[in-house]
């Protein structure tokens, strides 16, 4: 009984509607976004009252900068039985307002033909900030390696391998007192083929710091497990206080767990296999 008495109301609804249905003679605009990527209308005549033209506008959606793909260094082939003895770290020379001011690029040690005042092997890649003392004639400071420096200016090349722990994104982040140069890969870091860095190349990343002030400056690399990746940094203080912070950050770790202790993973140059008919030319 309910329901034929419920469509009994609709038809006469309908008939009702039939009757009175006019065309509307005012209308209303309404906006709406939607996810097209042109401007539409739509217009909806009801039978009384005003129509209704419903504008569908394209979503505002920031424009979104292509994020780059990462940089994807080249590996090198290395010797067999390698050891993990550390990065090898040699101190040079550079004048009072020499590398990292501006003043001198980061390949000054290479077009000069400098010899290495010190060289050691190092797993570390820190060394906190100093502050000058009262006299600081004859001031020294502890780096890596064991290799103990004029604090008020020198430079300090770390190079050799990082071999890959596990294949993903990795980070590689920086901070200096006064400048650090990131070089990585095979070419950008030295050549796979004589092991002899480029006073060409360009750095991926550059931290610039003084002042008590140092900036981190990070560059998102992909690297392949298993794999020795060319590494060099080029850390340099022109003059007064000094500090340096390179970090390897893993991919599935936390960014607490980012680390300047790389023992295990770093590598010496002479890991790798260089053709001796070049490296002798
Ligand atoms: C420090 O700077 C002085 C003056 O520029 C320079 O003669 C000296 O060789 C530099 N020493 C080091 C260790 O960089
Ligand atoms: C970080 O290093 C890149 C590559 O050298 C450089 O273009 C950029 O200016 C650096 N950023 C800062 C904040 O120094
Ligand atoms: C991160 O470091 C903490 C503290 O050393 C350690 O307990 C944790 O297991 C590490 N996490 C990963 C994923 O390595
Ligand atoms: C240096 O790097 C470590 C990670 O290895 C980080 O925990 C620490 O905060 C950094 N220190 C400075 C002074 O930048
Ligand atoms: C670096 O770490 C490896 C592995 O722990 C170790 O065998 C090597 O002696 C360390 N090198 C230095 C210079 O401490």
């Amino acid at each position: 009984m309910a329901s034929i008495a419920h469509s009994a109301i609709l038809i006469g609804l309908f008939f009702v509607d039939r009757v009175i249905c006019q065309r509307p003679t005012s209308t209303t605009t309404t906006t709406i976004p939607w996810t097209g990527i042109s401007v539409t209308s739509t217009t909806i005549t009801p039978c009384t009252g005003p129509a209704t033209v419903v504008i569908e506008t394209p979503f505002q959606t920031p424009a979104c900068s292509s994020t780059p793909l990462p940089v994807r260094p080249a590996p090198c082939e290395t010797l067999p039985d390698c050891q993990a003895d550390g990065l090898n770290i040699d101190y040079y020379s550079n004048p009072v307002g020499g590398y990292g001011s501006g003043n001198l690029p980061p390949s000054y040690y290479i077009t000069q033909g400098l010899s290495p005042l010190a060289s050691s092997l190092t797993n570390v890649t820190f060394f906190p900030q100093d502050m000058p003392p009262d006299d600081p004639a004859g001031w020294t400071r502890d780096t890596n390696g064991g290799i103990i420096v004029n604090a008020n200016n020198f430079t300090l090349v770390y190079y050799g391998f990082y071999l890959a722990p596990s294949t993903g994104l990795f980070t590689i982040c920086s901070s200096s007192d006064n400048e650090n140069d990131v070089f990585f890969g095979q070419g950008n870091a030295f050549s796979c083929d004589n092991g002899k860095p480029s006073a060409d190349a360009t750095p991926l990343a550059v931290s610039n710091g003084g002042f008590y002030e140092d900036p981190i400056n990070c560059t998102d690399v992909y690297l392949t497990q298993g794999r020795y990746y060319p590494v060099r940094n080029v850390m340099g203080n022109y003059g007064g206080p000094s500090a340096f912070n390179f970090t390897i950050w893993e991919p599935g770790v936390p960014w607490e767990n980012r680390t300047h202790d790389l023992a295990g993973d770093v590598y010496p140059l002479s890991c790798g296999w260089f053709s001796l008919s070049k490296a002798q030319s």
